[in-house]
C-alpha cells in the first residue's frame, strides 16, 4: 500500500473537551504518525476558505461559525493508505450513524460538532496539507 499524508483537524468541540490526546492517541494506535502539528485560532476568512467547496450548501454558516468558536488542532498525518486509515477512525459525519469505537461516535455531539475533519481524497489531502502547512512535503510512495 502507499505511504500517504493526509491533513486531520481536532475541531473546536473536541478540543474543548479535553481529549486531543485520547484522539491522537487513536492515530497512532493504528499505525498513523503525526508529521506536523500545531494549535490554532482560525480567522473567519481562513474557515470560508478551506471550506469553500460547501460555500453553497445550506449548513455553510453554521460550519464556519463553529470551526472559529475555539482553537482547532491541525495534524498531517503519515502513513500506508492513511487517507483511508483516518476516514475509517473517524466515523460516519453524523455522529449519529457513526460505527462504535469510531472518534465520532465517542467524541462528537451532533452533525455541527462532530470532533474531527478529515482529509477524503488524495487530490483534497495535497491541497489542504498545502492550505495549513505551506512547504510541507506533500507526497505519496
Ligand atoms: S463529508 O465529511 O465532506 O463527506 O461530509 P459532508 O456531508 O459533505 O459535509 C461537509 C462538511 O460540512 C459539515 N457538515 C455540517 N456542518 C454543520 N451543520 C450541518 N448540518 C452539517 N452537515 C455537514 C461536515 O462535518 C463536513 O465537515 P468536515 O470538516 O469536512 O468534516
Amino acid at each position: 500500500m502507499t505511504v500517504e499524508r493526509t491533513l486531520s483537524i481536532i475541531k473546536p468541540d473536541a478540543v474543548a473537551k479535553n481529549v486531543i490526546g485520547q484522539i491522537v492517541a487513536r492515530f497512532e494506535g493504528a499505525g498513523l504518525k503525526v508529521a506536523a502539528a500545531k494549535l490554532v485560532q482560525l480567522s473567519r476568512a481562513e474557515a470560508e476558505q478551506f471550506y469553500a467547496v460547501h460555500a453553497a450548501r445550506p449548513f455553510f454558516k453554521d460550519l464556519v461559525d463553529f470551526m472559529v468558536s475555539g482553537p482547532v488542532f491541525i495534524q498531517v498525518l503519515e502513513g500506508e493508505g492513511a487517507i483511508a486509515k483516518n476516514r475509517d477512525l473517524m466515523g460516519a459525519t453524523d455522529p449519529k450513524k457513526a460505527a462504535a469505537g469510531t472518534i465520532r461516535a465517542d467524541f462528537a455531539e451532533s452533525i455541527d460538532a462532530n470532533a474531527v475533519h478529515g482529509s477524503d481524497a488524495p487530490e483534497t489531502a495535497a491541497v489542504e496539507i498545502a492550505f495549513f502547512f505551506p512547504g510541507l512535503n506533500v507526497y505519496s510512495r
